[in-house]
């Protein structure tokens, strides 16, 4: 059975002075007005919430209720910061089991009420607490930065390459209404910015951002049934890795990236190249040169090349991240792979306005990390 997106809404990502609950609310309205559907009409929802930056420590009930669920679930489900994709893939599995027909996946966070020395702290929990956080205080930038060094090592790449993702980021989220940050920076301003954790520096990191993003999910006979406008998800892939670095084979990829994709791509029958345009977890700049690797879209070891020829921009070989990326768009965890689905659709549906990518077989993808490859989740769309 094909599951649809039918309905999609995200936020303004940034410091916001509202509560989670009106958060969600705010894209669960946009998300049912753009499905044209009620809340009545909707028989399951989940909310994904990380919710270790927030005052709201159990907060589904509060959230579903707020957006007008009650008693349609909730199921509360966490990822790290690959939350999101785990709240549309409980969605999916929901509808596809027929169990239900109708379902809205939410990721909402408010990261901005703590300050960014507990933020870190707390995120650096993500990998393993006792062997790792405990002992040496590893943080996400730590853990980021472990990964740049060895990829730069191995194949010679360079801040500059690094910092021209964060270029790129920032250039189209100028034109993203719904981005954190909405100004271009140079390659200078990267270069000369200060180091959080050698080799990165503060605009190769990902920002601090409060926001919440909402699909809506239906089968494909209620996509008849209410003439509804869909894109499909065709393929579906998901992946982890353990917790302890020390385990890890290397680190100049992900392999829950990898294994993941390569699961998602026979489940769509596609090719990388197939694609029109893709989205990816780009926490950290590195991150997104690892991803352009894992994700086929180039060999490995040179990704610092791929966006250097510029074949991850516009009228490149895969147009990634068109909409900003989480480095200016922001990267509000439990939102960001649900704000990445809203991010596809829109250009899917060639809605992107000023960002829109040109398409050839409609065709897209969206690729969320949470952790450093603690877990991956990878969607395929069509129209
Ligand atoms: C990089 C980081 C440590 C900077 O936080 P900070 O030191 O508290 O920064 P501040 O809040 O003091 O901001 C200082 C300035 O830089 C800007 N800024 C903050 N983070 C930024 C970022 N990541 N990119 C660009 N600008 C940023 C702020 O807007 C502010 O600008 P202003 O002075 O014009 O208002 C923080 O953004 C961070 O921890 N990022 C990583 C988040 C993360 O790990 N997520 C999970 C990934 S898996």
């Amino acid at each position: 059975m094909r599951v649809g997106v039918v309905g999609v809404g995200c936020t303004k990502f940034g410091k916001r002075d509202i509560t989670l609950q009106e958060l969600a609310f705010e894209a669960v309205s946009e998300a049912l007005k753009d499905a044209n559907l009620t809340q009545d009409q909707v028989d399951l929802s989940v909310v994904g919430c990380v919710g270790t930056r927030s005052y709201e420590l159990m907060p589904a009930v509060p959230v579903n209720e707020y957006c007008g669920f009650s008693g349609k679930g909730p199921i509360r489900v966490e990822a790290a910061c690959a939350t999101g994709s785990a709240a549309v893939y409980t969605a999916y599995t929901s509808i596809v089991s027929g169990v239900v027909d109708v379902a809205v996946a939410i990721g909402v966070e408010k990261m901005t009420e703590v300050e960014t020395s507990v933020s870190l702290a707390v995120g650096g929990r993500a990998g393993n607490y006792l062997w790792e956080f405990h002992q040496y205080g590893t943080t996400f930038p730590a853990y980021y930065a472990m990964h740049a060094t060895a990829h730069m090592a191995r194949y010679k790449t360079t801040e500059k390459q690094m910092a021209l993702c964060a270029v790129k980021a920032h250039r189209n989220a100028k034109n993203n209404p719904k981005a954190h940050f909405q100004r271009e920076i140079s390659v200078e301003d990267v270069l000369s910015s200060r180091y959080i954790c050698y080799p990165l520096k503060l605009y190769d990191c990902s920002p601090i951002s409060d926001g919440a993003a909402a699909v809506v999910l239906a089968s494909e006979k209620v996509v008849k049934e209410l003439n509804l406008d869909a894109i499909w998800i065709d393929g579906i892939g998901f992946s982890s890795d353990t917790s302890n670095m020390t385990k890890r084979d290397g680190f100049v990829g992900l392999k829950a990236t990898v294994d993941a994709a390569k699961m998602a791509y026979k489940m769509a029958k596609i090719n990388p190249s197939d694609l029109d345009l893709a989205c990816v977890h780009d926490c950290f700049t590195i991150a997104e040169i690892m991803a352009y690797e894992d994700l086929g879209f180039c060999k490995k070891g040179e990704g610092g090349r791929f966006i250097e020829e510029g074949e991850s921009d516009f009228g490149g070989k895969i147009p990634v991240n068109t909409f900003g990326g989480l480095k200016a768009k922001g990267h509000p965890l439990a939102a960001t792979g649900i704000a990445m689905v809203y991010e596809v659709v829109k250009q899917l549906r060639e809605e992107a306005e000023k960002l829109q990518v040109d398409l050839k077989n409609y065709k897209a993808l969206t690729h969320n990390v949470g952790g450093t490859g603690h877990f991956c989740w990878i969607f395929i769309f069509s129209r």
